[in-house]
């Protein structure tokens, strides 16, 4: 299956599907990195490992619609079967996203459906959960809305601050991800209005991660 990854920050979430393209089975192919960033660490990971890379610059465009518009204009040239944002710091324009909904998926630092948007890991410390976690989700209009695919937990220690909680949680994400793109790349999970399908069957909750592998 051919990816494009979006990304607009560090990109470890990135150089973990890139460590894992060629390994998976069936195997998966970061054929284009684009971000808003130029300077983005992650556009770098990108041209290390031989990888087209695109930065477009929001200011260049009379608004968001514009922008998206140009990007998904060049993504859909080169033909992916799915578009991962991985750190992509952009809300998406709805109408720009309507034909990718089902082909475009992001990966959030919290147990969706809590703690959309910023600052996850500090909410649920204070929230005093005993909890935290990633979420892989479909993209849909709605900011961190869309149906859930996959998550997983860790637990939150006494003493961890948001810092300790993300470093914790990062390498699981990575996890997470590459799990979760496999099993799109195998042609196993499907958007099917509202629902995620898991081989044709429609999960009743999120696909939990077991090591490394995603469990009903
Ligand atoms: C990750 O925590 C991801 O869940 C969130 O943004 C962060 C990106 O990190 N959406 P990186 O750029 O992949 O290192």
């Amino acid at each position: 299956m051919r990816v494009v990854v979006l990304a607009s920050g560090r990109g470890s979430n990135l150089g973990a599907l890139i460590a894992a393209q060629r390994e998976a089975e069936p195997s998966f192919e970061i054929v284009l990195v684009a971000g808003d960033k130029p300077e983005a660490a992650a556009l770098r990971i990108a041209e290390d490992a031989g990888i087209e890379t695109l930065a477009l610059d929001p200011r260049g465009y009379a608004d968001r619609a514009r922008f998206d518009a140009d990007l998904f204009s060049r993504i859909a040239e080169r033909e992916p079967g799915l578009v991962v944002l991985a750190g992509f710091m952009r809300i998406l324009d709805p109408a720009v996203l309507a034909p990718w909904v089902g082909r475009t998926i992001n990966i959030h630092p919290s147990l969706l459906p809590k703690y959309r948007g910023l600052r996850t890991h500090a909410r649920a410390i204070e929230a005093g959960d005993a909890a935290h976690g990633a979420s892989v989700h479909f993209v849909t209009s709605e900011l961190d809305g869309g149906p859930v695919i996959a998550q997983a937990e860790l637990p939150i220690e006494s003493g961890d601050t948001a810092a300790t909680l993300a470093t914790r949680l990062l390498p699981i994400e990575h996890r997470l991800l590459v799990a979760t793109v496999g099993l799109i790349a195998a042609g196993r999970i499907a958007l099917d209005s509202d629902r995620v399908r898991l081989d044709g069957h429609a999960l009743a909750a999120p696909l939990a991660l077991r090591g490394r592998t995603l469990a009903a």
